[in-house]
């Protein structure tokens, strides 16, 4: 039985394909390369170039590989692009993901896990904010995310797919042994960004916003290391393949960051001061997200390892350098 790894050329989805491999799984890779590397799937896994919209393909591997479970990571992910072209985000996120819940019904997958995200809070009213809080998404992201729960929830209820949802919160850095990383082009991300700037490939950062409710007046988010988000989804998967119901989980440390305490990070890491320019709040963005974290750890007995910004900063600044002198 093989293990469907959509988005595995991505950024964390290429995490999660190695972290598979590692386990011996077998695992088929399907990613359109859009902003995916071929040189991110490690050689084990088989890599398809395709798009998760195209149910004749996705059929068509899931019946030639055995494929028993899905791992869901395609998707467009970029919060203020969201807002510009909502259109490409109902498309991508929530059509397609309709389109592989419907191959996977057809095609008797037992188990689906799906990225989704603390952007299906919007501002939540509490803090850390569990998975029961009130949905509420201030961007076409979050909400081509959240229709994708829902399509999710029913697809179990009426066909028995068992699914974990995990939402994540603000995934950075890199596999500790550097075999990948963050390589999108023109990145958004915080820490991506930061990091950028400290290694001279980019002049100078914003600040998105100063005049938040925050302590610092920036927004507050929780940063989570890429590869223990990885092992929140192999414990689902355990989670699932030992008959465990489905769940909607968050995946945070349950701690947050401003935006200038991350940049003071990066600063001190890198070991090196760059330009910070104070700017206009970006649309679409919520002032402060922090994960209650207990669930995931309680459920499926999640155990994070690198709870620590230094470290996510430091892998992240790592990759980076190995990316070589231009973004990518
Ligand atoms: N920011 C800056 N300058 C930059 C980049 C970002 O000030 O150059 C700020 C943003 O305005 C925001 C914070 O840094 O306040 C974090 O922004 P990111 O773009 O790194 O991440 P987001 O919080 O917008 O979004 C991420 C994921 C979503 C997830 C969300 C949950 O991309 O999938 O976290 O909080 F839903």
């Amino acid at each position: 039985m093989s293990v469907l790894v959509t988005g595995g050329a991505g950024y964390i989805g290429s995490h999660m394909v190695h972290a598979l491999v590692d386990a011996g799984e077998p695992v088929v890779v399907l990613d359109n390369l859009s902003t995916g590397f071929r040189a991110a799937v490690p050689e084990a896994a088989t890599l398809v170039t395709g798009d998760t919209g195209d149910a004749a393909l996705v059929s068509r591997l899931i019946a030639e590989h055995g494929v028993d479970s899905i791992i869901h990571f395609a998707a467009s992910i970029v919060v203020p692009e969201s807002v510009a072209e909502p259109l490409k985000y109902y498309r991508n996120n929530t059509a397609n993901t309709r389109s592989m819940i419907q191959c996977a019904v057809e095609g008797g997958v037992k188990h689906f896990i799906f990225s989704s995200t603390a952007a299906v809070y919007g501002n939540p009213a509490q803090v850390p904010v569990a998975e029961d809080a009130t949905l509420a998404p201030m961007s076409p992201y979050g909400s081509s995310k959240l229709m994708s729960e829902i399509m999710l929830r029913d697809a179990t209820l009426a066909h028995g797919l068992g699914h974990v949802i995990l939402r994540y919160f603000n995934v950075a850095g890199a596999d500790p042994a550097m075999r990948t990383g963050q390589s999108t082009k023109n990145a958004t991300h915080l820490i991506k960004v930061a990091v950028e700037t400290a290694l001279g490939l980019r002049d100078k950062m914003d600040v998105f916003g100063t005049d938040y409710p925050t302590p610092d007046g920036t927004c507050v988010r929780d940063y989570i290391h890429v590869s223990d988000l990885v092992s929140a989804h192999a414990d689902a998967l355990r989670h699932l393949r030992a008959g465990g119901p489905s769940e909607t989980l968050n995946c945070g440390y349950g701690r947050g960051f401003s935006v200038l305490d991350v940049i003071e990070t990066v600063k001190a890491v890198a070991g090196v001061d760059f330009r910070v320019d104070r700017a206009a709040r970006r649309p679409g963005d919520p002032a402060v997200i922090v994960a209650a974290s207990d669930r995931a750890r309680e459920v499926l007995g999640w155990q994070p390892r690198h709870d620590d910004l230094k470290t996510i900063v430091r892998h992240a600044l790592d990759w980076q350098r190995k990316l070589g002198t231009a973004p990518r």
